[in-house]
């Protein structure tokens, strides 16, 4: 990439744009593809507030910290939402791959 500081934006916008259908080169496929974007949006946006909660969960553990020796239920809540967290970033990490391929199989007849 020739663009220095803004490499890190441009893929950003090229994950983006294939991962909500802004793209050429993103989910132009028959059939499915409405249902299919709004589940990626469902996933992102899940990741989204799955975010929030983890964040209370790790405030909360702070904040219990400061009377002492949190009860143990503090202490792992943060393992629920940071495992969504993973699960839900892989699916949205792989996205723009399985954008690349479906369109490529869509171009090469195959359905
Ligand atoms: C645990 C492993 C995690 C993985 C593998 C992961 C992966 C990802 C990926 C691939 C994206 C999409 C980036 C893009 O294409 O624009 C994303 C977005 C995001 N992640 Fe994660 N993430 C993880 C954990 C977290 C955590 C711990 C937080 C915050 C507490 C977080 C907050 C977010 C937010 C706010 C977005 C933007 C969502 C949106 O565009 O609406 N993620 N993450």
């Amino acid at each position: 990439m020739q663009d220095g500081g803004n490499s890190l934006e441009n893929l950003s916008r090229f994950w983006r744009d294939r991962i909500e259908g802004r793209s050429e080169t993103s989910f132009a496929i028959p059939g499915g593809e409405e249902a299919f974007l709004t589940w990626n949006r469902r996933v992102r946006g899940g990741h989204r507030w799955l975010s929030m909660i983890f964040t209370a969960t790790v405030v909360a553990n702070f904040g219990a910290m400061a009377f002492g020796e949190p009860p143990v239920w503090i202490v792992y809540s943060p393992l629920a939402p940071l495992l969504l967290l993973l699960l839900s970033g892989f699916y949205l990490f792989a996205l723009p791959y399985v954008a690349t391929w479906r369109s490529a199989s869509r171009a090469s007849g195959a359905d």
